[in-house]
């Protein structure tokens, strides 16, 4: 395994919260600062190079930390970064971190559309530029009965709602992933119909919960992760987190989303994490904190993944069992 040597380099070279997204600063940071981009950042040394290619690492700077952290353990940047789903590059959980080193998250475009007063093709610099970073460490649940605890460097979704203008028939926000058979292997099967989708109620993605996560581990989001940029929806299953987005659009009718569609009777719209309603294969009371063990006892799954108090007044008088 290749670890470059730490250099020097001016933090204000590589970290900018206005400029790391250049893309020629930001591999050229990689290329000669090494480690000492990872001296700036949380990331333990030993995780390095095997898990994300140093050209591709650098700290974000100016984030502020968020009163919404949990203070449980943050899982490791190895566990985080090796244990993924992403099914553009693979379905195996080592698939992700494995296929997705070459991918180039630059040159990069978001589309806003549909019933919003500002829409338009951004460029990701500018999509990102009137938002402040924050870092956010979120519980995360996945449906399979796995969870993590991941320190997300993001902005809250409701300020790019609230920027956007959606208008007054505005419902839901659906999400898109890039579709490019050519940068995402996995797409060359049908394991999914592409592009990926989700959709969040207006009232979700303005939820002060609900972020859009540009970094983790105070750097720039790994390609594994969903680079270089992605939902994140702390009290949802960890599937509504899209990855790598290419298009918000503000809807009136309830979008269609790539799990309801590929297995509507498993995954619903909703996805809330709700241990009192088993998937039709396996029960959803406990989960295994990947990192714990092999052996370590599974814990109990929080309704909500534990931010009911949050979130509980979003879905009354829904009946979860049905709306799931
Ligand atoms: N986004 C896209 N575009 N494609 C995917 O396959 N998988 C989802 C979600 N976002 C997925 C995706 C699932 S099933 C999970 S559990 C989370 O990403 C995993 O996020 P992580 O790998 O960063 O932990």
């Amino acid at each position: 395994m290749l670890i470059k040597k730490p250099a020097d380099i001016r933090p204000s070279e590589i970290t900018s919260k206005r400029n790391y997204l250049n893309r020629r600063e930001f591999i050229r940071a990689g290329a000669i600062a090494g480690g000492s981009i990872l001296a700036a950042s949380a990331v333990p040394a030993t995780a390095v190079g095997a898990v994300v290619p140093e050209a591709r690492r650098a700290a974000l700077t100016d984030v502020s930390s968020s009163p919404f952290s949990t203070d449980e353990a943050p899982n490791s940047y190895e566990d985080i970064t090796t244990y993924n789903n992403y099914y553009e590059f693979g379905t195996g959980k080592a698939d992700p971190f494995e296929n997705a080193q070459d991918f180039e998250p630059r040159p990069w475009t978001i589309t806003v559309d549909g019933h919003a007063e500002r829409t338009g093709a951004f460029d990701f610099d500018d999509f990102i530029k009137p938002f402040d970073l924050e870092e956010r460490i979120y519980r995360m649940r996945c449906v399979e009965a796995w969870s993590m605890v991941i320190p997300w460097v993001g902005f809250p979704l409701a300020e790019v709602v609230k920027y956007f203008k959606p208008t007054s028939k505005a419902k839901y926000v659906a999400f898109e992933t890039l579709n490019d058979r050519a940068r995402m292997p996995g797409q060359r099967r049908r394991s999914l119909e592409w592009p990926y989708r989700e959709s969040l109620t207006i009232a979700e993605a303005t939820n002060p919960l609900t972020i859009l996560a540009v970094g983790l581990y105070g750097e720039v989001l790994p390609n594994q992760n969903g680079a270089p940029i992605r939902l994140v929806v702390p009290w949802k299953y960890g599937f509504k987190g899209i990855k790598g987005i290419v298009r918000m659009r503000f809807t009136e009718r309830r979008p269609r989303t790539s799990w309801n569609m590929s297995q509507p009777r498993e995954y619903g719209f909703y996805a809330n994490v709700n241990p009192n309603v088993d998937h039709p294969r396996w029960s959803q009371a406990r989960e295994r904190r990947i990192g714990s063990g092999l052996f370590a006892s599974k814990q109990q799954t929080l309704m909500f993944n534990g931010y009911g108090d949050q979130v509980a007044d979003l879905y009354k008088g829904l009946d979860l069992r049905r709306n799931f």
